[in-house]
Formats: structure tokens, C-alpha cells, sequence
């Protein structure tokens, strides 16, 4: 089995048969109380994200990125509003979502191979398509010669990929993703982002990225979604009109410059951007 049998045809163009947005959020919010007083750590949030886009959320810290994603993966339950996943309700995690954190929860006594296929062992899957299926995932994020590897002995970029093969083995039509490599050095990232490109393209996946790096984002994004803090809230949403494929000489282009700059105009002037 090779990762081609994940594509769900078109290289993750959405097709004009599907009208349905695969995640939707309706009013979406979220309110804390802290030492008796409410705070409101998401206003209403409107989203609508056709299949396959790949989509980042920006913003400084503490302006409920997290908490949006942590909604939408069914983590944690909405004040009010709601989340859909492909036009149902989310109520508690799916298999149909993936998630990846920013540090990579690996088992150190687990090889590569073993520790992603330990959900389908949490699920109850033991089978040998699905083990073919790991295999195939390891081998496109470049772990080949990596199955039989314990974590200790992988660089932190490794341990990512090996998290990246876990959620993708698993076939989520969405995938989330919380500052994923935000702890990984800036050479590792470009790898990692090209990468995940890459392969979500070619599966189809629709990806929801979050990110404080604004580069990174309008790099990867159809479209990059502009937060704010203080109440949370979606400030803008800039569509990327950037040819694909992405490569690194993309970020060479005058459009790509436009781009940054119309996202740091939204979040408040360009100081304490990347
Ligand atoms: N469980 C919680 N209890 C109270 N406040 C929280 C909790 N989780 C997050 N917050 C607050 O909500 C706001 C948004 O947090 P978060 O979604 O983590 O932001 P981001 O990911 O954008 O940095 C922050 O001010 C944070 O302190
Ligand atoms: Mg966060």
C-alpha cells in the first residue's frame, strides 16, 4: 500500500460536486472564570473551510489559537456556538481528526514502528495492512531506515516526523495542528513544512495549522487567519494567491511580501513579527 491510496482525488482541489465545508464553526466561544470573574477567551468565531485547504491561524500568544483548535478536535466543550466536522456537531474526538502537538509524545521504550502503530492498538487494530500502511507512511516522511529506532536515539525533528507518520497512518481526513514545530530549529522547520505540504496535498487533507510565525504561515496557507487578543477573536482573513507548488524561492516573489505585510496590517503594525 503506498500513500497515493490516501488521495482522495484532485491533489486536494476541492471539487465542484462538494459544497459542504468540511469544518464550519457558528459563533464559536469560549468563556474562562477565573477567581470568580469570566473571561472571555474566544469571541464568536465564523469559519467556513472547504476540503483540502490548508489554512493557519496567527496571532500572539494568549489569543486563543489553542482553544479554537482544542474546540474544533472536540477537546474541550464550547461556551456557546459549535463546531461541525463534515456537518456534524462535535461533541468528542473523531477519528476522522488528527492532532499533533507542538512536542511529539512519543513512548521511549516503543521503536518508531511501534509507536505509531499504538492508536490502532488502542483502537483495536492489529492487522497486517495496517502495519503495511505505518510502513509506507515512515518511508514519505524520510523515517525508511528508521522503524526499529527508539526515540532517544532521533534528533527532535526525527521525533516529529515519527509523530507526523502516527497521526497520518491513521488516514484523518482533517488534521490539526498546534505549533507543531515551534520547538524545531529553522532549517528542520522549512524541512518539516515542505514536507507536510507535500504529502497533505497529495492526500487531500485539510489541514488547520497553528502558528505565531507569520512566514511560515502565508508560506503554507490558502488562506491565514488573523487573531487577536483580549477578547480572542478573528481580526481578518487573508487568502494566499501564491502558485503551488510552494518551494522556497516562493518567498522570493513580490507577492509573497505583499502577503506578509497585509497580515501583519491586520494584527496591529509589524513590530515582534517574524
Ligand atoms: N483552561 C483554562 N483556564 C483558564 N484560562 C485559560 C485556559 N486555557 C486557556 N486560557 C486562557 O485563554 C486565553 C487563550 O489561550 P490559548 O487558546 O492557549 O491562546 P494561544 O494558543 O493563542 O496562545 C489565554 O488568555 C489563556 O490564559
Ligand atoms: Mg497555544
Amino acid at each position: 500500500m503506498t500513500l497515493d491510496m490516501m488521495s482522495t482525488g484532485g491533489a486536494g482541489t476541492p471539487s465542484p460536486a462538494w459544497t459542504k465545508p468540511v469544518i464550519e464553526t457558528r459563533s464559536l466561544a469560549k468563556t474562562f472564570a477565573i477567581s470568580g470573574s469570566e473571561f472571555v477567551a474566544l469571541q464568536g468565531v465564523d469559519l467556513a473551510i472547504e476540503r483540502g485547504e490548508f489554512i493557519s491561524f496567527v496571532g500572539p500568544s494568549g489569543c486563543g489559537k489553542s482553544t479554537l483548535l482544542n474546540m474544533v478536535a472536540g477537546l474541550m466543550p464550547a461556551t456557546s456556538g459549535e463546531a461541525l466536522v463534515n456537518g456534524v456537531a462535535v461533541r468528542e474526538p473523531s477519528r476522522e481528526v488528527g492532532f499533533m502537538f507542538q512536542t511529539p509524545v512519543l513512548l521511549p521504550w516503543r521503536t518508531v514502528e511501534q509507536n505509531v502503530l499504538m492508536p490502532g492498538e488502542v483502537f483495536g487494530r492489529k492487522d497486517n495492512a495496517l502495519r503495511d500502511k505505518a510502513r509506507a507512511v515512515i518511508e514519505a516522511v524520510g523515517l525508511g531506515g528508521f522503524v526499529n529506532a527508539y526515540p532517544r536515539q532521533l534528533s527532535g525533528g526525527m521525533q516529529q516526523r515519527v509523530a507526523l507518520a502516527r497521526v497520518l497512518t491513521y488516514e484523518p481526513s482533517v488534521l490539526l495542528m498546534d505549533e507543531p514545530f515551534g520547538a524545531l530549529d529553522e532549517f528542520t522547520r522549512e524541512a518539516m513544512n515542505l514536507e507536510l505540504m507535500r504529502i497533505t496535498r497529495q492526500a487531500g487533507i485539510t489541514v488547520l495549522f497553528v502558528t505565531h510565525n507569520i512566514t511560515e504561515a502565508v508560506f503554507m496557507s490558502d488562506r491565514v487567519v488573523v487573531m487577536t487578543p483580549r477578547p480572542g477573536k478573528v481580526s481578518g482573513i487573508v487568502p494566499v494567491d501564491l502558485p503551488r507548488p510552494r518551494e522556497i524561492e516562493t518567498m522570493q516573489l513580490p507577492r509573497f511580501t505583499e502577503i506578509l505585510f497585509e497580515v501583519r496590517h491586520i494584527l496591529g503594525g509589524s513590530r515582534g513579527a517574524h
